[in-house]
């Protein structure tokens, strides 16, 4: 009877022993299957080793070459899969021992801040919260506002048309008409959403922003309160040296109408104060008598204003922003400055 190939006893050890490893999921049953192939005593593979010395010395290096590469084959299959099996030990909770990691915060986007800070100020001023759909009707966004749609302030505020006399509101102000409609007065609302327009994107502009809708109507409003409210506002939002100009300007649903400029005061890091230019902020006035009565009410009885601002333009103000469309681009290095 021959003796078997010694080589091949190894291969067929090698294949046993990864298949029992592979197939091994706790730390004890590794133990037995390195004791059975690499114990000092009975393991198989070092049975193997010891016997070199009564082999012929025309094999003996080669079996020798041979038996090693097993055992460290094993050796490393063993390693591999130990840490397997007790990673899935306890896998349930991780490595506990690691330290913390900082949890990701999201943060409140820079525009939705000033909107915020906005409406805490009107809110004290007695304001409720008004909102209306983003696609609204020529009717809201232009007729009932007194804007026939051939005016020529119905083409600066182009949009994008949805189906037929639907579109994308260009302002806030049809949020005016659809309260008016529903709510008897005294009203007095502020209205932020989304607005669009055919606009180029630059730093400036952008096709869609958010606007801030006011609007006040009771009886017996004068443009006295209109300037008293709004300077009253633009002295807690921006500080009482703070000047507010108003400047008359054109809107088909306000007469008088106005554009509303402020004056700040910084104060730099070294003490020093210095007034900024003017820089318009919004656009205002007294409700026209013809809004009021499409809504419904007797504009004998009933006077308001209302304005509409744009909160990426306070925004960029408030933070000395140069570009509006960093505001737009998702950069978390830029906008995770304003999270906190
Ligand atoms: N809706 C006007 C605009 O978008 C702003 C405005 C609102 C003007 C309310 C007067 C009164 O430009």
């Amino acid at each position: 009877m021959t003796q078997p190939d010694p080589i091949e006893a190894l291969r067929a050890l090698e294949q046993e022993a990864l298949e029992r490893i592979s197939q091994a999921d706790d730390p004890d049953a590794l133990e037995r299957v390195r004791v059975a192939y690499l114990g000092r005593k009975e393991g198989r593979v070092s049975e193997i080793l010891r016997g070199l010395g009564q082999m012929p010395s025309d094999v003996r290096p080669r079996v020798g070459q041979e038996a090693n590469r097993v055992k460290q084959e094993i050796e490393g299959a063993l390693e591999v899969r130990e840490g397997e099996v007790s990673t899935a030990v306890g896998g349930a909770f991780g490595d506990l021992t690691l330290p913390a990691r900082e949890p990701w915060r999201g943060g409140i986007h820079p525009i939705t801040q000033a909107v915020d800070e906005i409406w805490k100020i009107f809110r004290g001023l007695g304001f409720t919260r008004a909102r209306g759909p983003e696609a609204d009707t020529e009717w809201y966004n232009f007729e009932a506002l007194n804007t026939p749609l051939d005016h020529p302030a119905a083409d600066e505020q182009d949009t994008l048309y949805l189906v037929d006399s639907v579109l994308l509101r260009s302002h806030t102000s049809p949020v005016q008409m659809r309260t008016m409609e529903r709510h008897e007065p005294p009203i007095r609302i502020l209205a932020p959403g989304w607005v669009y327009r055919r606009d180029t994107y630059d730093a400036t502009h952008t096709p869609a922003f958010m606007q801030i809708e006011g609007l006040v109507i009771d009886e017996g409003v004068t443009f006295v309160d209109f300037k008293a409210t709004l300077a009253e506002f633009a002295r807690r939002y921006w500080g009482p040296d703070t000047q507010v100009r108003f400047r008359p300007s054109f809107f088909p649903f306000t007469e008088p109408s106005a554009e509303i400029d402020v004056k700040r005061v910084i104060t730099r890091p070294d003490g020093s104060r210095e007034e900024t230019d003017w820089l318009e902020i919004m656009g205002a006035g007294m409700v026209d008598p013809a809004v009021i009565e499409n809504a419904g009410h007797d504009p004998e009885r009933y006077t308001g204003w209302a304005f509409g601002m744009g909160a990426a333009r306070i925004a960029m103000l408030k933070h000395g922003v140069g570009d509006l469309r960093t505001f737009f681009e998702n950069d978390v290095r830029f906008l995770g400055q304003f999270a906190s």
